[in-house]
């Protein structure tokens, strides 16, 4: 597998497997004389961190994350900052129990990526799923920890909008509230009532799949490249790139197919700061690829856990038909833990065409163009 790294400025490598004895990730293209440490990185692992509820996996890992290298202490400040060198990150796996999956070893779980594997490469790692478990996100949630602290006043947040067919009421919507449910739904109202659901999808066995919406405030106008370097081009590979993700969105998205040319547009104004501002978003903060000052809004749509004890029909690796139960443990909506993944890869691709932009324009974007347009 030779794609195990995203990124230009901002590269980030990851390695592991759900059962081996670590996963971890090198951060490479950081700038130096950034203060890191892990407790910087750590919150954003405890909150996508296995075992916290009943409405997720009960693996217990402490996901502890350590920095091996990229960091040394700032003689001024006396503070770890970093060098510019690679910073590779470890987190050792715990509570692996690899025997859970020995009865499907040979069988591919439908909706899963046993078959695929196994055609691609004609070997796969059974337990728990290897590489194409989830488990190597927490890798990319250490990385976008970093990624957070490259863009100067970026703010990226993320939330479940929708569970199965359950939507939140978006006038209800709390960012405080996120926080305060193990949805990370900004509807608290709607929070407690998906407690119930989950519980009862959950009891009878299944799973269910789950929308996410990413917000990142702060980010300036002017990154991303336009054709191939697209902002939002780079952010739907990302999203894309987490697992069970089956459709990405931006701004309006989808709902942009059944608004009008007027409707959709999001008209301009000059603010009070001098700066031209839009009355509306539907554009998620995105132009022609390239950043608009406004918020970046990234909304993808999770898939149904695959690993489900309903009894379902397949094939096994010598194509003898036959059915299949993952016992095991399992996220009964694996779209809750993506919420701080999505948060992570969002703030990796912006943090990426951050540095991506200071590379080929020096100070960054030049509105308000002084030396080009003289004031009338
Ligand atoms: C946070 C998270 C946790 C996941 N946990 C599980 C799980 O417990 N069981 C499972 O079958 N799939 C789980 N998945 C989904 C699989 O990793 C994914 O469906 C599989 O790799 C196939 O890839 P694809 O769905 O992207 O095609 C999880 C996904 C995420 C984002």
């Amino acid at each position: 597998m030779s794609f195990n790294t995203f990124g230009h400025m901002f590269r980030v490598t990851t390695f592991g497997e759900s059962h081996g004895p670590a996963i971890g990730c090198v951060v490479d293209g950081c700038p130096p004389r950034i203060p890191l440490t892990e407790n910087d990185i750590q919150p954003f692992l405890d909150k996508r961190r296995p075992g916290q509820s009943r409405h997720t996996t009960q693996r217990q890992e402490p996901d502890s994350v350590r920095i091996l290298s990229g960091v040394f202490t700032d003689e001024a400040t006396g503070k770890q900052v970093t060098t510019g060198a690679p910073i590779a990150l470890i987190i050792q796996n715990e509570d692996a129990r690899s025997k859970d999956y020995s009865d499907i070893k040979d069988k591919y779980r439908p909706a899963h990526a046993d078959y695929t594997y196994d055609v691609k490469y004609g070997i796969r790692d059974y337990r728990g799923g290897g590489r194409q478990s989830a488990r190597e996100t927490a890798t990319r949630v250490a990385a976008g920890a970093i990624a957070r602290k490259i863009v100067p006043g970026m703010n990226v947040r993320g939330a479940l909008v929708q569970m199965g067919k359950r939507t939140i009421d978006r006038t209800r919507w709390d960012w405080a509230e996120v926080d305060k449910n193990p949805f990370f739904c900004p509807d608290g109202k709607t929070a407690v009532e998906l407690a119930d659901y989950l519980d009862g999808v959950r009891k009878s066995g299944s799973s269910v799949g789950a929308v996410i919406e990413i917000v990142a405030d702060g980010v300036p106008a002017g990154l991303g490249a336009p054709i191939y370097g697209k902002l939002d081009g780079d952010l739907a590979a990302a999203m894309m790139g987490i697992n069970a993700v089956k459709g990405v969105e931006i701004g309006a998205g989808f709902g942009a197919a059944a608004l009008s040319g007027e409707e959709n547009a999001d008209d301009m104004r000059m603010g009070n700061d001098g700066k031209p501002r839009f009355l509306s978003n539907n554009a998620g903060g995105i132009l022609g690829g390239i950043s608009t000052g406004q918020s970046v809004v990234v909304r993808f749509a999770v898939k149904p856990t695959s690993s489900i004890l309903t009894p379902r029909r397949t094939v096994d690796r010598y194509g003898n038909e036959t059915e299949i139960v993952t016992k095991g443990r399992h996220d009964p909506c694996v779209g809750i833990r993506a919420v701080p993944i999505g948060e992570a890869m969002v703030a990796c691709v912006i943090a990426d065409h951050y540095l991506r932009q200071r590379a080929q324009m020096g100070a960054g974007p030049s509105w308000p163009f002084e030396r080009l347009v003289p004031p009338i």
